[in-house]
């Protein structure tokens, strides 16, 4: 098997806004679709409130267009003629220290199954040993996303906490 030459580097500000609004319908719609399907949107006010408040979620743009305080990277691949994906990163702590945290990460459809996004893990773990207070990286996965868990376990990466729901 032949070595993945892959690099991340800050999303130009002009595909930004695009990547963000995505970014909310995914998330949204992956919500919806959790345990009680159609449950999460009604406790929620219905599918447009639950897409409004994820949208909240995402951070004021900083002066570079970047979401506050962390920054979102185009995946590169040499000889790949696109990004393959893309994946958003920031600074977080949930009591054990400075971690570098993984709002999201996504390989586009036609470029998966390649080793890429384990590659870009590699990546991310590589750039949080260059932060040195950073202890490294978190992230959280949706129970039903069973593709990205199993990246994840397979990947080093250990469950610390798990978020449970019960509509009211
Ligand atoms: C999850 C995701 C990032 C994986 O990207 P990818 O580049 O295809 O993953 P890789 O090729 O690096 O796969 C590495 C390992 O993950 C697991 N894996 C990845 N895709 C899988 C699939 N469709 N079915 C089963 N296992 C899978 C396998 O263990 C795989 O190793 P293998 O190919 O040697 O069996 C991609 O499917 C994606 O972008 N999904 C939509 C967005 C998403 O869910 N992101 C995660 C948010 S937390």
């Amino acid at each position: 098997m032949t070595a993945i030459d892959l690099s991340i580097v800050p999303m130009p500000a002009a595909k930004l806004r695009a990547y963000l609004r995505g970014f909310a319908d995914w998330y949204a719609e992956a919500l919806g679709e959790v345990g009680y399907g159609a449950g999460l949107d009604e406790a929620c006010g219905g599918a447009d409130a639950l897409h409004d408040r994820v949208a909240a979620l995402i951070p004021g743009l900083d002066a570079d267009g970047m979401p506050a305080g962390s920054t979102v990277f185009d995946i590169l691949v040499a000889g790949e003629p696109a990004p393959v994906g893309a994946t958003w990163c920031g600074p977080a702590d949930f009591g054990f220290g400075p971690i570098l945290y993984i709002h999201d990460l996504r390989v586009f459809a036609p470029f998966r199954r390649k080793g890429y996004a384990r590659e870009a893990l590699a990546t991310i773990r590589a750039l949080s040993k260059a932060r040195g207070h950073v202890k490294g990286v978190g992230l959280s996965v949706l129970a039903r996303n069973t593709v990205a868990r199993d990246l994840y376990l397979a990947n080093g990466f250990v469950p610390i906490s798990q978020v449970l729901f019960q509509p009211s």
